[in-house]
Order: C-alpha cells, then structure tokens, then sequence
C-alpha cells in the first residue's frame, strides 16, 4: 500500500510548500510559524477531492499489514517506526536508517494506579528504544529525510537525549553529526553515548536556549540538517508510539496520555498521530493529552496561567530534571493547540514531587529518568483536582531509560539529592513515603555473622 507523497503546511499561516522547498531552520518565510507534515489523504479541507492517483488508506487494511509487518524480518518492518510507513513521508527503503526503534512495552502500575484510586495506569516505555529514548522514533524519520536529501552532515542543540540519538542515528548512515550541549547541565550517560557514536560534541557555556541560538546561525551558513525538534520529520516519527499504543490496547482509546513537557513538540507529535488515526477511521474519539512541566522550567505553564496562553513567558531555566530545562521552548504554539484539541491540560510539579514519582516509578520495576517522572506527579495533581475520575485509562509517556541519569537516582537513595534548606520544606506524610523508598547501600565488614545480623535488621524493618 503506497501512497503519494507529502506537503508541509505552515502551522500559523496555513501556507503550503512541497517538503524540498523548505528553509534551513524550518520555519515559514511569512510568519515564522513551525510546520506540520501533510498528506494527500490528511491535508483535505471539508469536501476537498483527494489529489488524482491517491487513496485514501483503508482503516482495516492498515491494521492488517501493521499486524502482518510484526513477522517479517526485513529491518523496516522490525522497526516500530517504519511498520506504520503507510502514514510517512515516503523514503526509498534504502534510506532508510534504523535501529529497530519503537515497539516498546506498555506496562501497567498497578501500586500507583491503586495509590491514586485509579482502575488503570499504564505506563509506555519510550526509554526502551535503542539508545534509551524517545527521541529515537523521531531520529530514524529525519535522519532518513536527511540521507533522502544527500545531506553529510547533521546537527543538533540538545539537553542530551536528542544528541544521544542523532549521533546514533548518523553513525549507522554513515553521517557526520555535530551536538551542541550546555555545559556541565547534562547527565553524563548522554553525554557519554554522543561521544561514544563519534559526534563531534560541543559543550557551549551557556544553557539549551543559548545552544539553540548558535546552531539556528550555523544551520544558515553551512549545508547541514538540522535535528532539532522544529524539524517537521522528526514527529512524524514521534507520532508512531500513538498507533503502536493503541495496538497494543486492541484499539480501545484511553482517556488520559500525559507527557513531559520541554522543548514542547512530543505531545503534539502524539497528537498529530492520534488525529490521523481518528480522521482515518482507525479509532473513533481521541484522548485527552496533558503537558506536565517541571516548575523551575515552566513557561508553557506560566503563559497560560498569566496569559491564556497568547504569548510565551520564557524564563531562566532549573531543574534537576535536566532533559526539560528549557526556558524558550520553541513549539509552545504546537503544543497549545495539542491541549485545545485534545482537551487536556498543563500542569506543573515540584523537585520533590519529581523525586517521589520517579522513585514509585523505579519501586514497581520500571525506572525511568527524572524527566520522565513528572508524568506520575502530575497526574497526582490532576487526580486531585477531580480532573481524572477512577474508571478512566491513563497512559503514562516514559521518555527515558532510568540509566540515563544514575547520579540523580544514586543522590537520592543516599539523601544527598536535595539541600538542607528544601528537605525542611518535605511534609510529614512525603517524608515517610520517601523513607520507605529510599534504599541506600550498606557498607559491610565482609564477614557473614555481620552480614547476618544486618539482614535480620532489615526483615525486622520490614515485618514491622
Ligand atoms: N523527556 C525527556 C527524557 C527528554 O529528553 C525531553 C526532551 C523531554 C521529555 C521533553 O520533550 O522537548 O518534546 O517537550 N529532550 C530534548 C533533548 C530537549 O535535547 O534531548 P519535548
């Protein structure tokens, strides 16, 4: 099942281009709006004929060949990404560059779903992908455009997994790529993987909006892609995990997807994808999605509490949340129209709600990394605003691996993660739950009667 090629529409202004024509940083000569990928079959106003020579996809068909795909052995048809290839810009197969990204696991919480009196919380893993993240789903998709369009190099500005993944991604095309990273603001496990897949790294004195800033010059000057999350490409990637979860629940909608916000375009590249599927006929409503910010980094947050959202706040960002330190996030607008479509909402949560979440999130076997973490805490506080009600599904988006960020997760275990000054602020009752999660080493004589009496200690603990 082939179907014709793709167009770009301007997010602002509407205006339509063919994918060739765009400029070096993605964004509309008119009005510097961000685009959107479009299709024959997607881009049709109210009554519009479909383009001669295209179909419209067939709803049972897809889901046929989606199924089928999973027993193949050809690469593109492993990958979670390419297996939903119906619904992409269309890319020579031997352009394709993957991993075998996606098809990641959906795992059910159920202590946490119990803690919040919810029926179902459902947790989709986007840390189990090739290089422990989300990004991957997206880097497979514009790195493919990329080789498509004979580029040699590839860059990006990142807070460490977006890098992690375009230097992966590059190395197995056989590309050149260029990372920018804040310096000494990014987790050394990212850090390590851009080195490790031979990017050339560049830690900038600044933070990720300063990155930004050099690389859109650079971007103008010389003949490199740029990877960051303006490029259309990448959430046409990013949209695949909504088809691939709604697989994985037999086609039943969940009310809920909630997702961590930062640079701001995974929630509408989930939205996109749950749009397609709807306007295709593959499932007949669409969930709520909800953007959840750290409060250190949150100006989507803050613009809508100050403004209704009709202009972005940046601000100066800080979190140890590192992955969504980000003060000027550049598809704020994208991500609005996400939560009006949708009818979800932001919110935003604590450091220490953060470490809560992430540790509940690590106790039930999953792990993920701090970022990923304030999708729990934040669907705290939507429960308790009466905003998500018992028998209503939630899915959780985990956008990265726990092993992303072990220093945060070794502070603490060991109680060091926080100052003197914050730990007086921890209520009585998040004291307790953070005591009864935290679980330090123990340093011991290597002797087993001492070993002994240590353990007897702990069963007491936890017979108690
Ligand atoms: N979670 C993780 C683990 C991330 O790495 C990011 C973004 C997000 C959530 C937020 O996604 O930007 O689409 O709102 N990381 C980028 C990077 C900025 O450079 O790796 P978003």
């Amino acid at each position: 099942m082939k179907v014709a090629t793709h167009q770009l529409r301007c997010t602002e202004c509407g205006a339509r281009i063919s994918g060739n024509a765009v400029n070096s940083i993605f964004r509309c000569p008119t009005c510097n709006g961000l685009y959107d990928v479009i299709y024959p079959w997607s881009s049709l106003s109210e009554g519009e004929p479909l383009p001669a020579g295209s179909k419209q996809p067939n709803p049972s068909a897809l889901r046929w060949l989606w199924q089928e795909r999973r027993s193949s052995t050809l690469g593109i048809d492993q990958s979670g990404v390419w297996r939903f290839r119906d619904l992409l810009p269309i890319v020579e197969d031997s352009n394709v560059v993957t991993l075998r990204e996606g098809n990641t696991p959906l795992y059910e919480l159920p202590r946490a779903g119990r803690a919040l009196g919810l029926d179902s919380v459902l947790a989709k893993h986007q840390g189990m992908n090739p290089t422990g993240s989300f990004k991957d789903t997206g880097m497979t998709a514009a790195l493919s455009v990329a080789r498509e369009r004979g580029f040699e190099w590839v860059a990006c500005a990142s807070t460490g997994n977006t890098s992690a993944a375009m230097a992966a991604y590059a190395a197995r095309a056989g590309m050149r790529s260029i990372v920018f990273i804040p310096e000494g603001k990014i987790a050394w496990g990212k850090l390590s993987q851009s080195m490790d897949y031979g990017a050339l790294t560049i830690q900038l004195k600044t933070d990720f909006d300063g990155c930004v800033n050099v690389l859109t010059d650079l971007v103008t000057r010389f003949p490199i892609m740029l990877l960051n999350s303006v490029n259309p490409y990448r959430l046409e990637g990013q949209k695949t995990p909504a088809f691939e979860m709604l697989e994985q629940l037999e086609w039943q909608v969940p009310e809920h997807v909630i997702v961590p916000g930062g640079n701001l375009a995974n929630g509408s590249a989930l939205a996109k994808g749950f749009a397609e599927m709807h306007h295709l006929g593959l499932i007949s409503r669409i969930p709520k999605i909800s953007i959840i910010q750290a409060e250190g980094a949150n100006p989507l947050y803050r613009s809508l509490q100050e403004n209704g959202g009709e202009e972005l706040i940046p601000v100066k960002a800080n979190t140890r949340a590192t992955a969504i330190r980000i003060g000027n996030p550049a598809s704020w607008r994208k991500a609005l129209r996400a939560l009006r479509t949708t009818g979800g909402w932001c919110e935003q949560v604590s450091e220490q709600e953060i470490a809560l979440a992430k540790a509940q999130i690590g106790s039930e076997g999953i792990g993920c990394e701090p970022a990923s973490a304030v999708t729990l805490a934040g669907l705290k506080k939507l429960v308790a605003q009466g905003k998500i009600g018992r028998e209503e599904r939630v899915v959780l988006i985990l956008t990265g691996h726990t092993l992303k960020d072990s220093n945060y997760t070794i502070d603490y275990h060991r109680g060091e993660l926080f100052t003197a000054e914050e730990n007086a602020q921890i209520s009585a009752s998040d004291e307790a739950l953070h005591t009864s999660l935290r679980k330090p080493p123990i340093v011991l004589e290597a002797d087993t009667d001492t070993v002994f009496r240590a353990l007897e200690e702990q069963m007491k603990l936890v017979h108690a």
